[in-house]
């Protein structure tokens, strides 16, 4: 009897029994989604830094993360040398020597203890073809690898480049690097070595 009651009770709470059914996305919700994933693209492209190893090295000490940060003003050979090491050390070796079949040494080569305003056309617009460095003919290319570098830290690679392996030349100035860079207006063609060799 009062077992019976309790089930009455118990019959009397339910109410209707979800039922599974099918009921169109709303149109308004991909919409949605596809602005969303819009803005993360956008964002990550802008903000990213594309896995650039400057970007997201991690720092050990507080001294390592000084040296990373960008010169400002004057040329220091210390962060020429980091962006060296970090820019164009895989090609052209952290030596200076080159590596066969893949760039031409930078020790002891006249393009780099030569005329300022040519060596700072080959990272700021590229080389390619035909170019004689020490003694032997190399022909390959080089992409524009410092165009992406401000003023100060190009010409604190350059300098460093002429003053470490046994080069000796004068600094390049920063101001000397943005000169260059005005007179070039946007050219993204590469340089070939013969037409480095007519300018002064
Ligand atoms: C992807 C590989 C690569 C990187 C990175 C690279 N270079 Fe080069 N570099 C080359 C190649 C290849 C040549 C020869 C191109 C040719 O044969 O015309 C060259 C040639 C040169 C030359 C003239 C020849 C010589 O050896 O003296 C200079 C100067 C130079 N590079 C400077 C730089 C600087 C400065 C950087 C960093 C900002 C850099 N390169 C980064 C591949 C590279």
């Amino acid at each position: 009897m009062s077992s019976g009651m309790r089930a009455t009770g118990t019959r009397d709470t339910v109410v209707a029994e979800p039922k599974a059914s099918r009921a169109p996305v709303p149109v308004w919700l991909f919409f949605l989604l596809f602005v969303l994933l819009f803005w993360a693209m956008y964002e990550f492209d802008r903000r990213g830094g594309w896995f650039h190893s400057q970007v997201y090295t991690p720092y050990r000490s507080l001294a390592e993360l000084q040296r990373y940060q960008p010169a400002t003003g004057g040329i220091s050979l210390e962060r020429g040398k980091v962006v060296y090491e970090t820019v164009c050390a895989l090609c052209h070796n952290t030596d200076g020597s080159g590596k066969p079949n893949q760039a031409p040494p930078l020790s002891g080569a006249d393009w780099v203890v030569g005329s300022p305003d040519r060596l700072i056309r080959i990272p700021l617009a590229g080389l390619t073809g035909p170019i004689e460095v020490k003694g032997q003919t190399w022909n390959l290319a080089m992409p524009a690898m410092g165009a992406a570098l401000s003023d100060d830290d190009l010409a604190a690679v350059l300098t460093y480049m002429r003053s470490a392996w046994g080069n000796q030349a004068e600094a390049i100035t920063p101001d000397q690097v943005a000169a260059v860079r005005a007179a070039l207006a946007g050219r993204m063609q590469p340089y070939t070595a013969a037409e480095l060799q007519a300018i002064p």
